[in-house]
Order: C-alpha cells, then sequence, then structure tokens
C-alpha cells in the first residue's frame, strides 16, 4: 500500500501521499493539497520545498556530506580533472579513457568563439565587471548560433561549457587592454584558461602544474549543489522551454548576488578591509553579531549546511599543501584563519551553526594564483555551469516538469474602488 500521512485542516482530515528518496529522505507529495483542501503551502525561500526529485547530487547538511552521483566529493576532488567530473554530472558516469579524450576535445575545439561574439566585447566598457559580460555574452549565443530548437544538445552543451572559459579569460584580456589569447587543443580545460588569462602574443604563460591542479580542485567543487539559487533559476527558466544558453545566462545573473556566488569577490574584499584595518579582525566578528549593523561575516554560513561544509574543509586543506609548495605567504590566510578560530569558538555562531562554507578559502587560493578578485565569480560559473546543465536535462526530461509557477498567499487589500 502506498503510505499517506495526515493532515487535520479546520476539523476535517485529509490523507496526503507520502514517499521516499534512494536516501530515505521523506517527501510529502502536496500537488493536489490545493484542489482537496483549498489551502496552500507558505514557505518563503523554499527552505522546506522540494521542488524535482533528482539523481545528481545528495547533501546531508547536517553531516557534512555531499556526493555527486552517488560519488563522495572526497574521491572526485583533487582526483579527477574537472573536465570529467562535468561529464559525470551530465551524462551519469565518470567517462571511459576514450570517452574522456573526446570529450576534452570536443570542449576545447568548441571554446573559439564566434567571430561576430569577438566584436561584441568591443561594446563594453573597460571596467564592465566580468559577470555583467559572461552572461551578456551566453545570452547572446542563440542570436549567433540560431539552431538552438533543431541541433542535437550535445552540440550545445560542449560549445557552452568550451565557450564559457574563453568569453571569462577574453573579458579579463579587455579589462587590460591586452590582445586575446586562443586555447590551444594540447591543453585541458583548466591550462587553458590560466593561459589564456595570463599569456600575451610577445611572451608564453606556462602553467605551473600546482595551479592547474589547484583550479581543477576548485571548479570540481563548485560543480554542483542541488537546488541553490542560481540552479532553481535554470530550472526555472528552462521550464518554460527556453534554451539552454538563455537558462545558463540567467543562472550566472542569479549566481552573481553576494549571499550566493558573489560571497566569493566579498570575502575577500572583507579580508583586505581587516587587513587595512590593522588586522583587526575580533572587532568585526564583533560587528556581524550586532542586529543594528548589516555587516555579515561573508564565507559564514549555509542554508542547508549545519556543519562543516565538506567544500570548505578540502579547500582549507589544499590552500596549506598549496602554499607550502609554491612559498607563499599571504597575510589575509591569516587573516582568514584567525576570523575562522574566533568565530568557531564564539557562542553566537556556535549556536546558528555558521562555519565556513566554499567562499571562505576559494578566493585566497584564486588570489595566490594571480586572478583578480572580480574574476572569482566568474570561476565559480564556470565551475557551475556543468551543474547548470545537467538539471536543466534532468528538467526536461522529467515526465512530472510542469512550468515553475509557484503560488503566493495574498496579503493586500481586499476589494476597494477610487473615489469618483
Ligand atoms: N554572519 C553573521 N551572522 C550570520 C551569518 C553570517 N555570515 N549568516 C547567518 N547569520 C545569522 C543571521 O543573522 C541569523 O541570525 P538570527 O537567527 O539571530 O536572526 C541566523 O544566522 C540565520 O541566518 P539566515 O540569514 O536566516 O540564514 P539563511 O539560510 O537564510 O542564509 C546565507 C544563508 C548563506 C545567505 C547566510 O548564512 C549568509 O548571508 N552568509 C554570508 C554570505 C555567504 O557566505 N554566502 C555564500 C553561501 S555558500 C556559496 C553558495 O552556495 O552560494
Amino acid at each position: 500500500m502506498t503510505e499517506t500521512c495526515k493532515l487535520i485542516l479546520r476539523g476535517k482530515e485529509y490523507e496526503i501521499p507520502v514517499f521516499e528518496g534512494t536516501e530515505k529522505e521523506i517527501g510529502i507529495d502536496i500537488r493536489k493539497l490545493r484542489d482537496t483542501t483549498g489551502a496552500l503551502t507558505y514557505d518563503p525561500g523554499y527552505g522546506n520545498t522540494g521542488s524535482c526529485k533528482s539523481g545528481i547530487t545528495y547533501i546531508d547538511g547536517d553531516k557534512g556530506i555531499l556526493r555527486y552521483r552517488g560519488y563522495p566529493i572526497e574521491s572526485l576532488a583533487g582526483k579527477f580533472p574537472f573536465s570529467q567530473v562535468a561529464y559525470l554530472l551530465i551524462y551519469g558516469d565518470l567517462p571511459t579513457p576514450e570517452q574522456a579524450k573526446e570529450w576534452r576535445r570536443q570542449l576545447t575545439l568548441n571554446s573559439f568563439i564566434h567571430q561576430g561574439m569577438v566584436n561584441f566585447f568591443s561594446f563594453f566598457p573597460l571596467d564592465a565587471h566580468p559577470m555583467s559580460i559572461l552572461s551578456s555574452m551566453i545570452a547572446a549565443m542563440p542570436s549567433f548560433y540560431p539552431n538552438y530548437e533543431k541541433e542535437d544538445i550535445n552540440n550545445i552543451i560542449v560549445r557552452v561549457i568550451g565557450q564559457a572559459k574563453t568569453i571569462a579569460a577574453f573579458s579579463y584580456k579587455k579589462s587590460i587592454g591586452e590582445p586575446y589569447i586562443y586555447p590551444k587543443t594540447d591543453h585541458s580545460y583548466c591550462a587553458n584558461f590560466l593561459r589564456m588569462m595570463f599569456a600575451s602574443p610577445a611572451e608564453e604563460y606556462v602553467v605551473p602544474k600546482v595551479f592547474e591542479k589547484a583550479l581543477d580542485l576548485l571548479l570540481i567543487l563548485h560543480v554542483d549543489h542541488e537546488q541553490n539559487c542560481s540552479t532553481s533559476t535554470v530550472r526555472m527558466v528552462g521550464s518554460s522551454m527556453a534554451n539552454l544558453y538563455v537558462s545558463v545566462s540567467a543562472g550566472i545573473s542569479a549566481l552573481w548576488g553576494r549571499l550566493h556566488g558573489g560571497a566569493n569577490e566579498a570575502v575577500l574584499n572583507m579580508l583586505e578591509m581587516i587587513y587595512k584595518d590593522g588586522a583587526n579582525y575580533k572587532k568585526y566578528v564583533e560587528l556581524a553579531k550586532k542586529k543594528d549593523s548589516d555587516f555579515r561575516l561573508m564565507g559564514f554560513g549555509h542554508r542547508v549546511y549545519k556543519n562543516y561544509d565538506p567544500r570548505a574543509k578540502l579547500l582549507k586543506g589544499a590552500v596549506d599543501a598549496i602554499f607550502a609548495e609554491m612559498g607563499i605567504n599571504d597575510p589575509l590566510l591569516e587573516i582568514a584563519k584567525n576570523l575562522e578560530e574566533v568565530a568557531l569558538n564564539d557562542e553566537y555562531f556556535i549556536e546558528r551553526k555558521l562555519y565556513p562554507n566554499i567562499d571562505f578559502y576559494s578566493g585566497i587560493l584564486y588570489r595566490a594564483m594571480g586572478i583578480p578578485t572580480q574574476m572569482f565569480t566568474v570561476l565559480f560559473s564556470l565551475g557551475r555551469i556543468p551543474g547548470w546543465i545537467a538539471h536543466w536535462l534532468e528538467m526536461r526530461n522529467d515526465p512530472d516538469t510542469r512550468i515553475h509557477r509557484p503560488r503566493q498567499i495574498y496579503t493586500g487589500p481586499n476589494e476597494r474602488y477610487p473615489h469618483t
């Protein structure tokens, strides 16, 4: 017999269907609730709403568990190149060596930007934010590749992933007034990105292996995080049958905010501010606790993790190892570690289960590679694009998908008329 639960509303009893996920999470199926009871559920920010069934990513926020397609994050991060984990997310399994080779080749062959789009770049002001450039350029792709309704979706997928990194690197080159550098077929996804950022026609940039590996790690840690703000946006936009390009572009816009992907840029700005203020980190911990201040400790807290974010744990270890290997010394790392220690022992943070999240250490690592602060959220986008694509495909193939259309509880004035 199918399991149900009971709801008693205004003295009347209703049976509501219940189902279980593969990790024993319980879902209460309220799709018919409004028809049978006349009531809506109320859940601002969708903190307790399952908007879909998904087989991509599993998170247990209380235990600090994160798995992609069943694989614990610890078994993938630092052990595979980013492109292979991107393949896993999109196609459901890690590629065979032949598939991995072909996938990497396709990603590079598809990383050359349409010349018409390259011309587009010249119209952005020099100081344009690279997130604005990335989302606009990806939104512009259906104009340059107009066959988006009929073309094999796999071609569109490699085009979006392949070109996004070129657009990202070009946006940086534009901001510093240097010529664009094109990708090379013998470079991996991450090596190509770093080379396009730092090589010039006058001087080749030999990508340090340690930076290539660090970028692989960073992008893998960012690749998916189930129904977060940007992924839900991609699904929502795609549910109207909008094409993959514009759905991904909408995800980039959603990611930009400082409460989401923009937090990595905000963390670095915060650490720099504390550094300039004599490294007085304790003052800022106190400020973050004040109810009348809008200052928050950026890079702390998470809607889902009520334990140490496993991505932050992996990153912290990597930062220490890479800094030791490269002989890097950054006073901001010292401030970050001090902030973390104070916050983790402070009653305010303990009570609210506020731990460092992925954005707390990612910026320090990007900075060590020479990546400017404004590019941090762009890097987050590059990591997240395969995750968005995996969700877009899953949503499109799910027979339960309907156009996303939440309801509301109206609290405005009752019917009234203007004075005549
Ligand atoms: N510093 C100080 N207090 C905080 C912080 C923080 N970073 N985060 C949450 N709180 C407090 C908040 O004031 C509230 O206190 P009270 O119960 O007394 O009103 C309590 O903790 C719960 O916070 P919330 O805002 O209701 O929690 P949320 O789940 O709505 O927000 C969050 C989650 C990530 C937006 C929030 O923790 C935050 O603003 N963090 C800083 C920004 C940040 O690092 N964002 C990156 C998130 S990870 C990357 C990603 O997935 O995008």
